[in-house]
């Protein structure tokens, strides 16, 4: 049997004052306009709560959730919505909140689904960034931290649906 081991990559309070620092950009950003936040499920439910908390200016939630096809990974590429938007975006100010990005094929996709209801702006906050494994040009508008190329999980990521409930982001070792 193989064993796993978390070794802290950011602590809850470091991660805390980066959630505030966007927090406080986008409402800078988005003071006076009509804000649509849409979670990318479920990574990314932990911190869209702890981001929108930490906003001064009033914005509208939803959320998508997307599944990756083929050959046996999650970033086949073949991304398609499997729990939709309940809200009409066009016209609106869209702001994608993810949990990760890694090759960026899911949010290329789902960028593309959304441009095509005509919404207003389309961009992308992301609390994790691993730049490394890009395989499509993708940047998102918003970072929380640039990591390296190891598995991590908690603050919502998770192995095989386990550790998203961790208050601090690990990596994760020795994974069989
Ligand atoms: C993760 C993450 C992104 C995607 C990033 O989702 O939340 O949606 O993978 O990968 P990419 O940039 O290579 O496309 P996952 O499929 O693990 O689902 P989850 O959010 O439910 O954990």
């Amino acid at each position: 049997m193989t064993e796993t081991k978390l070794e802290l990559l950011f602590s809850r309070e470091k991660i805390d004052g980066r959630v505030r620092e966007l927090a406080g950009r986008i409402s800078r950003d988005y003071e006076g306009r009509d804000l649509l936040l849409v979670g990318v499920l479920k990574g990314a439910f932990i911190f869209m709560a702890d981001l929108i908390r930490g906003m001064s200016i009033p914005c509208r939630v939803d959320f998508v959730r997307l599944a990756s096809y083929g050959a046996g990974s999650r970033s086949s590429g073949d991304v398609r919505i499997t729990k939709d938007l309940e809200t009409p975006i066009a016209g609106r100010e869209v702001l994608i909140v993810e949990d990760i990005v890694d090759t960026g094929l899911t949010l290329s996709r789902l960028i593309d689904l959304l441009r095509e209801q005509k919404p207003s702006s389309v961009r992308v906050c992301a609390f994790l960034d691993k730049q490394q494994r890009r395989r499509v040009p993708l940047t998102a508008d918003y970072v929380g931290f640039a990591i390296p190329d190891a598995f991590v999980v908690g603050y919502g990521l998770d192995f095989n649906e386990n550790f998203r409930f961790l208050p601090d982001v690990c990596i994760l070792k020795d994974i069989a």
